[in-house]
């Protein structure tokens, strides 16, 4: 399966021309490889300054689940594939935190599929329990993010298993051992094995977020489960999130 390194940039950085240069700096870093999948997705207000490359595909962090209408300041899927994105994040935790609901967020993965674009569905527990009820948590987000989505277009699905506790922004955060983000992995593809058939579930790619960076990022990629990163912070350093890519080659 091929590795897909993803930039979440967030809301960073403060201007257009910083965004530009960043983005170049990620660009000329890369290259042309082929190797990995690589995405940046910097905030929708820049993407139409952006262009990516053959080796570098563009994302937004969220899209609505309407192609167009009323719905002041969304955004949707058809307007950010004419700016050339190809992937949509959704489901952050910082989006969930702030009220977005596993029902909204099923009916915006219908809507970037039905767009012709990728969906990166973030989902993972806030806290971790040692009796595992956590993975119920995983679980509901996950089978509600595809209740929607037809059979044919399960494997177009990437799955993040982002524990919000690791994610770099939130106080006293640390990452995920690898081993637990591949057994987190590993039950997130039994669950889809179990509702979609083995063949299914074995094509559909699961990556990790959290706390992921140039020194960590080698061991997570090592893991069987785990088929890329969902990187913040550090893909906001070019130098750094260039030299995950290399790790994921
Ligand atoms: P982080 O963020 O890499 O800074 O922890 C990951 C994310 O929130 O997508």
């Amino acid at each position: 399966m091929k590795n897909i390194i993803v930039g979440n940039w967030k809301m960073n950085p403060k201007t257009k021309k910083e965004a530009e240069s960043l983005a170049k700096s990620v660009i000329k870093g890369i290259g042309s490889s082929s190797k990995v999948d690589v995405v940046i997705a910097p905030p929708h207000v820049f993407l139409g300054a952006i262009s990516g490359s053959k080796a570098v595909s563009l994302g937004a962090q969220d899209a609505f689940y309407e192609p167009s209408g009323s719905q002041t300041g969304e955004v949707s899927p058809l307007m950010v594939k004419s700016l050339g994105v190809k992937y949509v994040i959704l489901g952050h935790s910082s989006r969930r935190a702030r009220g977005e609901t596993d029902e909204v967020i099923a009916k915006k993965v219908i809507e970037v599929l039905k767009s012709g674009l990728v969906p990166i569905v973030c989902i993972g527990e806030r806290e971790r329990d040692h009796d595992g009820r956590f993975l119920a948590a995983i679980k509901d987000q996950l089978m509600s993010a595809f209740s929607k989505v037809a059979r044919k277009d399960i494997t177009k699905v990437i799955v993040t298993y982002e524990p919000v506790w690791a994610i770099s922004a939130n106080k006293s955060s640390h990452p995920a051992s690898p081993g637990d983000a591949n057994e987190a992995a590993l039950f997130i593809r039994k669950t889809l094995a179990h509702n979609y058939g083995i063949p299914i579930a074995k094509k559909v790619r699961i990556i990790y977020g959290g706390s992921s960076n140039a020194k960590n990022a080698e061991s997570f990629l090592a893991e069987r489960e785990v088929a890329g990163l969902l990187v913040g912070s550090a893909s906001l350093n070019a130098k750094e999130f260039v030299e995950m890519v290399k790790c994921a080659r």
